[in-house]
């Protein structure tokens, strides 16, 4: 069975679809509040142990089919300066720089250096998982995002600033972004994680033309980069279901897919070399049992004899998720006799 995931991101046949849950290590677990409550986030990504520790949640009481780093697609900011702030009651801070001065004068460091935690909690994981393990990315136009605007944003006006009155530097900010990138992932494959996964969060905020021109680009940049590796990468790009033909294009070894679309439909789109992870609501791990098995049953239903299909969710697990209801989820997708 420890090959369900790679063998699903491989686009071969399964006998069940494997199954693992973004951000299934997280607030909705006990056990991750408790160590919450003597270490902070930044420490908990830090140290190898902890994270690794964290890591391992899960995969000890769910035993999910792949295991995901703990870690966060915004430490890679530390390798341009700029400290992080994941305070209690906000979401992450970004320290700022005077980027519109003068980009080229960013206080850039090897990956290897400040991110030397990373590798040495992929190899602690290493040796004690069973199962794949997921290392990943954020994507560089959503880094862009946080950079400019220092923090999670719901409108974007200073990013939509430089997309129209600094291209130049928003270009160049995106290249020094996908560099970084770049040598973290290789940094990752080298530790020896099993596939990559690029979080492209806040892409589905834009319009067309700035998807085409400041973000798809650097995409495939880190996918023919990462290519002689081997190591398969899945691409999520939140609220982008309608950019699913652009998407196939680059090629990744799967496309997961968030809420807003029907899974089932959109697998049309999608040829069979490439795999598809996704999308389940994450709320169902709220709600009555009998609904989240209706629309379990429906998806893997939906993908008997389509290779290469994964079970995920649409979008991060909730922290307000009953921890009863994602072993309820593992439990179910497990028993299903239902080759994909
Ligand atoms: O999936 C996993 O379990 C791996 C770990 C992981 C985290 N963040 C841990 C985390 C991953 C893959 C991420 C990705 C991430 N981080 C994204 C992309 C997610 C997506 O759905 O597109 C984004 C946008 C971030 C940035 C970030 N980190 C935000 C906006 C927040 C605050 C919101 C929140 O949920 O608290 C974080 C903090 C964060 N990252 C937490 C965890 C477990 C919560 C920290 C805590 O315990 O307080």
């Amino acid at each position: 069975m420890a090959d369900l995931f790679l063998k699903a991101l491989n686009s071969e046949k399964t006998e069940r679809p494997p199954v693992w849950l973004m951000r299934q290590a997280g607030r909705y677990m006990p056990e991750y509040r408790a160590l919450k409550e003597r270490f902070s986030f930044l420490q908990l990504c830090q140290n190898p142990e902890l994270a690794t520790e964290v890591t391992l949640l899960p995969i000890k009481a769910f035993e999910p089919d792949a295991a995901i780093l703990f870690a966060d697609i915004l430490l890679i900011l530390q390798t341009l300066g700029f400290d992080l702030n994941f305070g209690k009651d906000h979401g992450p801070l970004i320290g700022t720089h005077d980027l519109l001065q003068d980009i080229s004068g960013l206080p850039i460091s090897p990956v290897e250096d400040t991110l030397s935690y990373i590798p040495q909690t992929i190899a602690l994981l290493k040796k004690e998982l069973k199962v794949p393990l997921i290392g990943f990315c954020g994507a560089p136009f959503t880094l862009a995002t946080y950079v400019l605007e220092g923090r999670g944003s719901q409108d974007f006006l200073k990013t939509y600033d430089w997309v129209y009155n600094h291209p130049e530097k928003l270009h160049a900010l995106c290249q020094i972004l996908t560099d970084q990138t770049i040598q973290y992932l290789k940094m990752q494959v080298n530790a020896k994680v099993d596939a990559l996964q690029i979080f492209d969060s806040w892409l589905g905020h834009f319009p067309y033309s700035v998807v085409q021109e400041f973000a798809l680009p650097y995409i495939q940049q880190i996918l023919h980069a990462l290519k002689g590796t081997n190591v398969p990468i899945i691409l999520f790009a939140k609220g982008t279901s309608h950019l699913v033909t652009e998407f196939v294009d680059l090629n990744p070894a799967a496309i997961s897919f968030d809420c807003g679309c029907d899974l089932l439909k959109i697998q049309k789109h999608v040829p069979e070399n490439i795999a598809i992870q996704g999308n389940l609501d994450p709320h169902l791990l709220s709600a009555p049992k009998d609904k989240l098995f209706k629309e379990l049953n429906r998806l893997i239903e939906g993908f008997q004899n389509r290779p290469g299909y994964i079970m995920n969710l649409g979008h991060g697990i909730r922290p307000s998720a009953s921890y009863d209801s994602t072993r309820a989820l593992f439990d179910h997708v497990k028993s299903l006799n239902i080759p994909c």
